[in-house]
């Protein structure tokens, strides 16, 4: 499968995906900053973000800069010529004759599929508004899929819960259609009222053949849960909506993750949490716990960034080596709890 742009999971079937996994197992040592390639010298990367954005940004634009290129980002809209009313195909087709790819973030739906509309250089949608974030769902499915590896288990017949804002986070849209695409799933969606995942959605899920089930109440047994993946409530894309029934029994919390889980759940969340005092999000008491892989997940993003990278700009090849050994001190591990994951030699 020969991509152009990568805007949504729909381009994706799991060939593909096997196909960008095996580029991120490949680039894992170049993101663990044990091995230095070379292999996108001279291409410089457009990194557009019109909304807030901190891990998607960075990771984008460290994944290109280890491959070898070179990075111009613009943020928010003050700055740009947006600003001064012009349009997005005109943007984008002036920025492509700068650089060699673009990764756009935007508050509209469908607007990174607008910038691809403009150019020939390849657009990776780094979230659409409410729409996809495939890069994201990608690097999760990834995560679950390296987590299931250690633990033996297998994604098709996987229990999976999403809790949270499931009708704004754009995540657990693009995460939802990818997961789809395997055998056999149980979804359990966990949101407060109003904020369900949407209804189409849903439908195209279990017309797949999966089985979905629907809660408000995120404290009750969740049987042989396989995968947790908690999300933030997406306040910035309310239109004027109160919620209700979102309150501290929304919380991810050590009585959940012991009461409702089991011993070998993983548990996910795309980050950024709401640590804010009238938000609910996964509590950070069970970062010291095992089965909390939200760091190695935001850690995956580089690797996975690199292989779309790759992928589009046709370089995986150069993935493989011969590559130089990092010349630079880093730490074995790239977190104080991260020693017993980190086996680049058993991966
Ligand atoms: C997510 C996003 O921007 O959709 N963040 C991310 O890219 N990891 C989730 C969020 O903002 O809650």
């Amino acid at each position: 499968m020969k991509l152009q742009h990568l805007l949504s999971v729909d381009q994706l079937d799991p060939d593909a995906i096997a196909a960008l996994f095996a580029l991120a197992r490949a680039a894992e040592p170049i993101a663990r900053r044990r091995k230095v390639c070379r292999a996108l010298e001279g291409a410089v990367l457009g990194n557009l973000f019109f909304e807030a954005s901190t891990r998607t940004r960075i990771s984008f634009a460290t994944a290109f800069c280890r491959l070898g290129g070179a990075v111009c980002d613009t943020t928010g809209f003050t700055f740009s010529s947006m600003a001064k009313g012009e349009s997005i195909a005109d943007t984008s087709r002036v920025i492509s004759g700068y650089v060699d790819a673009l990764v756009v973030r935007h508050p509209e739906r469908g607007a990174a599929a607008k910038f691809a509309a403009a150019t020939n250089v390849p657009v990776i949608n780094g979230g659409d508004g409410p729409g996809e974030h495939p890069s994201q769902a990608l690097l999760d499915l990834y995560t679950i899929g390296r987590e299931f590896a250690r633990l033996g288990k297998r994604i098709d017949g996987a229990h999976v819960a999403l809790i949270g804002d499931l009708r704004y986070g754009r995540t657990v849209h693009s995460l939802i259609k990818l997961l789809a695409l395997y055998r056999g799933l149980h979804f359990t969606l966990i949101a407060p009222a109003g904020l369900e995942l949407p209804d189409e959605l849903g439908k195209a899920v279990a017309r797949r053949g999966h089985a979905l089930e629907f809660r408000r109440v995120l404290h009750a047994p969740l049987a042989d849960v396989d995968v947790v993946y908690a999300t933030r409530i997406q306040r910035e894309r309310f239109a004027g909506e109160l919620i209700e029934g979102y309150s501290a029994e929304f919380r991810v919390d050590r009585a959940f993750l012991d009461g409702c889980c089991t011993p070998s759940t993983v548990l996910m969340h795309p980050l950024p949490r709401d640590a804010s005092r009238d938000a609910y999000d996964l509590s950070p008491e069970l970062d010291t716990d095992p089965r909390c892989a939200i760091f190695r997940q935001s850690d995956s993003g580089v690797a996975v960034r690199m292989a779309i990278f790759a992928a589009l700009l046709g370089v995986g090849h150069l993935l493989r080596g011969p590559l130089a050994d990092a010349r630079w001190l880093s730490p074995t591990h790239i977190g104080p709890l991260d020693a017993s994951f980190h086996t680049l030699d058993t991966d």
